[in-house]
């Protein structure tokens, strides 16, 4: 075969999708499910130039998908792209893409949560959780079992408010995946390592049948049964004794008391002694216990006891009989198999669906990938997230710059004396500031 005939022939065989919303939502559907609410809308991005596919309300469940026109084998690579972007941020809810198994009974119309899908890969956040799920539904050549094989420490999903575009590769050539965010790897691996419950089930489990028996020991460590009480351990000493060595200090004052009449306390004028009893001046520290060392009764102050020694109890020592801890035996895995090529059982991509609950709104899905060449993934990042990027980027360049002035003049008012003829010079900028924005504006469009 001639090399220009086997390249035209990859070309042919190689599958390349490419989804947007520009035209809006042509050729998808939202799912006829009662209790997904939620209809997404084709919607211009504030600051962006073309549509996407908006979340408009929090605290719904939405539904939506496309049957491709051929279904994608990942037989031959698979590569998962779409770009992202939390217009409101994303405090709680799903923001992933299912893509959904080929199969010519499915209708958009008759998507479910349980829709078997291939591949699910995006984003996912919800309080301290915060995913790029990768996950295959790897169905067993030995059992015909379908399990979801999920991405062991996925990474993070970008939280702001900019476009990020993610990118799964699930290469067929050697096994391997990686997840990339902005184009940028940020974790790659082996498919027969790093997914749980593990792709390749393992050869052996631990019995199920398998008991602990009942004389087992599993006390590492045991009082020495051979120690015995020394004769002159005393149990009964105190902990504390009275300090013989003590002195009561010079000066003390044994025959004053700690508390004497307010000498400057008088009996109110309106005291009925009939009414209110005897009246008793109210008690304040005795000025002479200040001066001296101490007043009243001394008492001899207690000190640790040497002859101390607490209760007895053996030293600890190893024991003989300690079996170590208890593990069942393993057993034959009756599901293991090896699968050398996973990603020929994980189904054909015939759609692409986004089924989501969500407590945000105003975010917004776009540019979605479904390819069995890696590079298509990359030319439709750099035709389309990279414009978005250039605009978001410049935005906040000039927000930034914004925010610096606003802080500058806010610090020269403070310092400044004369307020009025000040704020007049600062509206006319805000003026000029605003007409620069709209150059910039115009340049992008
Ligand atoms: C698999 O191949 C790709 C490119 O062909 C390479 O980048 C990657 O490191 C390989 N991965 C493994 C786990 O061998």
């Amino acid at each position: 075969m001639s090399r220009a005939l086997f390249l035209a022939l990859l070309v042919v065989a190689a599958q390349a999708v490419h989804l947007d919303f520009s035209k809006g939502l042509d050729g998808w559907e939202h799912s006829e499910e009662s209790k997904w609410v939620g209809r997404f809308v084709a919607e211009v991005p504030a600051s962006l130039e073309k549509k996407a596919l908006k979340v408009p309300d929090k605290a719904k469940h939405y539904g939506i998908s496309t049957v491709l026109k051929k279904a994608v084998d990942p037989a031959k690579d698979l590569v998962l792209q779409y770009d992202l972007k939390l217009g409101n941020g994303l405090s709680c809810g799903g923001a992933y893409i299912k893509f959904v198994t080929a199969d010519t009974a499915f209708t958009p119309k008759g998507l479910k949560d349980d829709t078997p899908y291939t591949v699910m890969f995006g984003a996912d956040k919800c309080g301290d959780t915060n995913k790029v799920h990768l996950i295959l539904r790897h169905k067993s050549s030995k059992t015909g079992k379908v399990e979801e094989k999920h991405l062991k420490s996925p990474p993070f999903v970008e939280t702001d408010t900019k476009t990020h575009v993610y990118t799964a590769i699930l290469r067929a050539s050697n096994n391997s995946y990686a997840v990339l965010v902005d184009g940028e790897e940020k974790k790659a691996g082996s498919l027969f390592e790093d997914f749980e419950p593990s792709i390749n089930p393992p050869e052996t489990i631990p019995d199920p049948e398998d008991k602990k028996p009942a004389d087992w020991v599993d006390e590492a460590r045991i009082p020495d049964p051979d120690a015995k009480k020394p004769e002159d351990w005393d149990e009964d000493a105190p902990m504390e004794i009275p300090d013989e060595d003590a002195k009561k200090p010079e000066g003390w004052l044994d025959e004053e008391p700690a508390e004497v009449d307010d000498p400057d306390a008088k009996k109110p004028e309106d005291w009925d002694e009939e009414e209110d009893g005897d009246w008793e001046a109210p008690k304040i520290a005795n000025p002479k216990c200040e001066k001296g060392p101490g007043c009243g009764e001394w008492k001899r102050p207690n000190k640790p006891n040497p002859a101390y020694k607490g209760k007895w109890s053996a030293p600890m020592i190893d024991n003989p009989a300690y079996k170590g801890v208890w593990k069942p035996r393993e057993i034959p895995n009756p599901d293991h198999v090896k699968d050398p090529a996973p990603l020929t059982n994980i189904g054909k991509v015939g759609a692409a669906a986004i089924e989501i609950w969500t407590m945000d709104d105003g975010y917004f899905f776009d540019n979605i990938v479904i390819s069995n060449d890696v590079a298509e993934a990359e030319k439709v990042r750099a035709k389309t997230w990279e414009p978005k990027k250039k605009i978001e980027d410049k935005l906040e360049e000039e927000e930034r710059k914004k925010a610096e002035k606003e802080a500058a003049k806010a610090a020269e008012k403070e310092g400044s004396k004369d307020d009025g003829e000040d704020k007049e010079g600062g509206e006319e900028e805000k003026k000029e500031d605003k007409e620069e924005e709209e150059d910039t504006y115009a340049d992008e469009l």
